[in-house]
């Protein structure tokens, strides 16, 4: 009989694994290396992690309930070793004092949407299938992609389908939802599907395939207030790793990954004003990078997993701390 290798996995396969186990290497090697996965999901990485370096704890978030269940129950060989935690990463201080960790040795991202989320239709992230227009990780929150498509005023589901979606034709987009819902409240994810593709000029609408793409992303980008949870994870991630200890983000759209360039690059830099005749102490970097610019993953894993395909992995290390 042949065996899926992903078998109860969903058939998701972590992506980068070996590079993310050979970045966060040197600093799992202590006596009781401690181990953040900000973005858990369905344990893949994480279970790699726990599997490679076995003196570590690795502490697992996820804003999205399901995610924590299936990582218990995949994760319960190491259950004396994990700590997993139901929030969003953009609380990770709060998590760590909470967990009694001031400090760590190692944090992983890998930001975004996970396979069952975009898989499982009733979740609503998805533009293939016809679904009640939700998209929240976290199914314990308030805001849904329905509530945001049907009360969102034109400018401000303009200034999301362009900043979020990078949408050429975020006003005619938003013009034809503002027009529809007032028939007819949208609460699916085909007629929202169906909006966007007539309010899309025909000859753009043959390129470049599914028009409803970049607006799915920029709802799923607002619902989770994804950004904002970023800009405040990665500080304080950045912040917690120990000397030596290493950060690595696995990002999915540019957005992603130009905050996380920002971050890492903000703490590489020497700050000390120009002129100097000797560089000041604490203006010096706290941290190098690991990667020169963001990788990508090879032409072998993609031929394996092809939702590798958007990754880019940026990396830093902790070579300083402050006095
Ligand atoms: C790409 S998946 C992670 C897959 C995981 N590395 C694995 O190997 O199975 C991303 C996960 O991050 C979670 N997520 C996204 N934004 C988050 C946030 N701000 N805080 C906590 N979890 C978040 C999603 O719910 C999803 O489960």
């Amino acid at each position: 009989m042949e065996m899926d290798d992903n078998a109860g996995t969903g058939g998701h396969v972590p992506v980068m694994l070996e590079r993310v186990l050979e970045l966060l290497g040197p600093a799992l090697s202590g006596p009781r290396p401690v181990v953040v996965d900000a973005n858990l999901g369905l344990g893949g990485h994480s279970e790699a992690l726990l599997a490679a370096y076995p003196a570590s704890h690795l502490i697992g978030i996820d804003r999205d309930p399901f995610a924590i269940d299936f990582s218990t129950r995949r994760l319960s060989p190491y259950a004396e070793r994990i700590t997993l935690v139901h929030a969003s990463s953009g609380d990770l201080a709060e998590v760590l004092a909470r967990t009694g960790h001031t400090t760590v040795d190692g944090v992983l991202f890998d930001l975004g949407v996970s396979s069952p989320q975009l898989d499982e239709a009733e979740r609503g992230f998805a533009y293939s299938y016809d679904a009640p227009l939700d998209m929240r990780m976290d199914t314990q929150q308030e805001l849904t992609a329905e509530r945001v498509v049907n009360t969102y005023s034109a400018a401000e589901l303009t200034r999301i389908l362009r900043d979020y979606g990078e949408e050429r034709f975020a006003p005619r987009v938003a013009g034809l939802i503002i027009k529809e819902r007032a028939k007819e409240a949208i609460t699916s994810t085909k007629r929202l599907a169906e909006i966007v593709r007539d309010a899309i000029p025909a000859a753009t609408r043959r390129t470049g395939g599914n028009p409803a793409k970049r607006t799915f992303q920029a709802l799923r980008i607002e619902v989770n207030a994804e950004l904002s949870a970023l800009e405040a994870a990665l500080p304080a991630a950045l912040d917690a790793l120990t000397l030596g200890g290493r950060v690595v983000v696995l990002s999915y759209h540019s957005l992603e990954d130009r905050l996380t360039k920002q971050a890492l690059t903000a703490r590489t830099r020497d700050t000390s004003p120009p002129g100097l005749p000797v560089p000041l102490p604490a203006h010096q970097p706290r941290f190098r990078l690991l990667t020169r610019g963001a990788e990508l993953p090879s032409e072998e894993e993609l031929a394996r997993n092809p939702r590798a395909a958007s990754a880019r992995l940026r990396a830093a290390e902790r070579i300083r701390v402050d006095d």
